[in-house]
């Protein structure tokens, strides 16, 4: 059976992680990591892990020569650090703070858990190397998770309850920051404006915008709360989702590709900043990733950020 490799890797990140960044010492002590969304608790007697490694990675052979490694968890506040260990940087340990672990594996400061291994089994696996690890030591701290989900980062459970605080407050406007690709869906307005897709006045939820776009023939897959903000200008709230969208631009509606947005054709100052910093990120996510898409959602803000118009 051959599958259309872009669909079975959409369909295998629909299983929603945690994110870690796997660490290990080179012979000569330089300090080597890599993003790892494989991570697998295995055993407690004996304690296992488990990461897989693809072939590709550049630090491989020194997982395969080194006498102990470590698993960092990430925490929310380090999704630029999970940008910078899926990058082939040669300096990614210039760039964060971290220390020596009693096994000597780097231990990147800040995770939300650290554990020291010494490599048990490494079994071959396809185009990855599964790498079973003994747990030596580990610690833990306080903090919330980084989340991944189909190609998107996450901030768990933090949404909602801002979501429910700006519904209770009154007139909201819905919109969505949707891309195909390296392009961005925008609605064109009188006078040549522009705005993101907004849901209907009479239907404002998630499932209002999307029918919306279905009647224009766009299908659109809503991830991830992107912004919330207050429109003192409007006296209302706006909340952006993020998303992807199929289907050819109906009337109304076109693509602009996130290089070269026409921001000053948007009026409204909170989409502009939120298409702004959308585009900057999408910049920012054009690295090597492990699901092998440069251009698409890596270092998104999806979490609910409360944000002003002014
Ligand atoms: C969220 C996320 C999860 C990833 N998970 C893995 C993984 O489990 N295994 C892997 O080999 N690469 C994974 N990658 C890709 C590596 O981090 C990336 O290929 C990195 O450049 C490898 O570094 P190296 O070549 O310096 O070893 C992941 C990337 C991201 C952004």
């Amino acid at each position: 059976m051959t599958f259309d490799p872009r669909e079975l890797r959409s369909a295998l990140g629909s299983f929603a992680t945690g994110v870690t960044v796997v660490s290990v010492r080179q012979s000569d002590g330089t300090p080597r990591g890599f993003t790892a969304n494989s991570f697998t608790s295995v055993s407690l007697e004996p304690p296992l892990l488990l990461i897989c490694i693809a072939k590709s990675a550049h630090s491989l052979e020194v997982f395969q020569e080194a006498s102990s490694f470590a698993v960092n968890i990430l925490s929310d506040t380090q999704r630029e650090v999970s940008g910078l260990f899926a990058s082939q940087a040669a300096n990614k340990f210039d760039l964060v703070d971290w220390q020596s672990g009693k096994t000597q594996a780097p231990l990147i400061s800040g995770s939300l858990a650290h554990f020291e291994c010494l490599p048990h089994q490494f079994v071959d696996a396809g185009d990855h190397v599964i790498l079973i690890g003994k747990i030596e030591h580990f610690a833990r701290f306080d903090g919330t998770p980084l989340g991944y989900f189909r190609g998107n980062y996450f901030d768990l459970g933090q949404e909602q309850p801002l979501l429910d605080a700006v519904l209770e407050q009154g007139r909201v406007k819905l919109g969505c920051i949707v891309s195909k690709g390296s392009h961005i869906l925008l609605a064109q307005q009188p006078e040549g404006r522009l705005t993101v897709p907004y849901a209907p006045k009479e239907d404002i939820s998630l499932m209002g915008l999307q029918r919306n776009l279905a009647q224009n023939g766009l299908r659109v897959d809503i991830d991830f709360l992107y912004a919330v903000f207050n429109d003192e200008a409007e006296k209302s709230h706006g909340i952006f989702y993020h998303g992807s969208v199929q289907g050819e631009a109906a009337e109304g509606y076109a693509y602009f590709p996130l290089s070269n947005l026409p921001l000053d054709r948007v009026q409204d100052k909170a989409e502009r900043s939120a298409l702004a910093r959308y585009a900057e990120e999408h910049r920012h996510g054009s690295f090597g990733v492990y699901h092998g898409n440069e251009t698409h959602g890596m270092v998104q803000t999806v979490s609910g950020k409360k944000k002003s118009s002014q």
